[in-house]
């Protein structure tokens, strides 16, 4: 592994690297428990064998291309209500990171950074370990792929597929970090205006007619905001607004 460079304080300055491991998530929790991993501490490997994705889902990556890493944060002064402001501070330090790459970067709620016409790029796997009130540890978990040109089936893409060149992944990686925690200390001095602004901005499919399902069925709708609580709120055809929690709607 080359060294990451990261112009960072402290994201990354603690990084364990992994030549292969089931997932960098459980490796992270397990660090946590033995007191080995603090905030900032990063897990990454170049071969994940038990990735796990959102919904159960399994996160697959083919190895050696791509970006397969867990960071730990402990943002403590974050109320559990407002585990979304995370989900955020991490969503928009991969698109600030991608965007100088390439065009028609998008953050999609709630989890995925895809290009708008040409698929996924990757998923954030957050995991948060809750004390009283508000968050103590978060496992920032994130699977973007970087060089692999071959799916195994639809809807993912990458940024060689994009682009047809080829990217140093841990010069990304090392970008990704510092933009992270830019974001990190605004969510932390509670610049959440500006978070929530430059989310709104970058969303995919926002004011655009387009396909969900919900638990009545399919149909057409527009994303017309998100709540402070991080619920989608689509307005469809009809007019009536729904408040979405995660798991509640589905993209088609
Ligand atoms: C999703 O889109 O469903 C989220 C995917 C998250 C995958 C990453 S890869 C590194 C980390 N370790 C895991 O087991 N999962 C996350």
């Amino acid at each position: 592994m080359h060294k990451i460079l990261a112009n960072t304080v402290f994201l990354g300055k603690d990084i364990i690297y992994l030549t292969e491991c089931h997932s960098t998530n459980d490796i992270a929790a397990q660090k946590i428990k033995e007191g080995s991993a603090k905030e900032g501490s990063i897990i990454v490997t170049d071969k994940q064998t038990k990735g796990r994705g959102q919904r159960g889902n399994r996160w697959f990556s083919e190895p050696e291309v791509n970006l397969t890493f867990s960071l730990v944060l402990s943002p403590v002064f974050l109320n559990a209500v407002s585990h979304f402001e995370l989900n955020r501070v991490v969503s928009l330090a991969v698109f600030d990171t991608l965007s100088e790459l390439v065009d028609g970067i998008k953050v999609k709620w709630p989890n995925d950074i895809v290009h708008e016409k040409q698929g996924k790029l990757g998923g954030i796997l957050i995991e948060n370990s809750i004390s009283g009130k508000n968050i103590d540890n978060s496992i920032v978990g994130m699977g973007l792929n970087i060089n692999q040109v071959n799916f195994p089936f639809p809807g993912p893409t990458s940024l060689a597929a994009l682009s047809g060149q080829t990217y140093d992944k841990w010069e990304i990686l090392g970008s990704i970090l510092s933009c992270i925690e830019k974001r990190y200390l605004q969510l932390k001095r509670d610049d959440k205006e500006r978070l929530h602004s430059d989310y709104w901005d970058h969303l995919f499919r926002k004011n655009i007619l387009s396909e969900y399902e919900d638990e009545y069925g399919r149909f057409k709708g527009k994303i017309i905001g998100i709540s402070s609580e991080g619920r989608l709120i689509v307005e469809k055809n009809n007019k009536e607004l729904n408040h979405y929690a995660f798991k509640e709607v589905k993209f088609i």
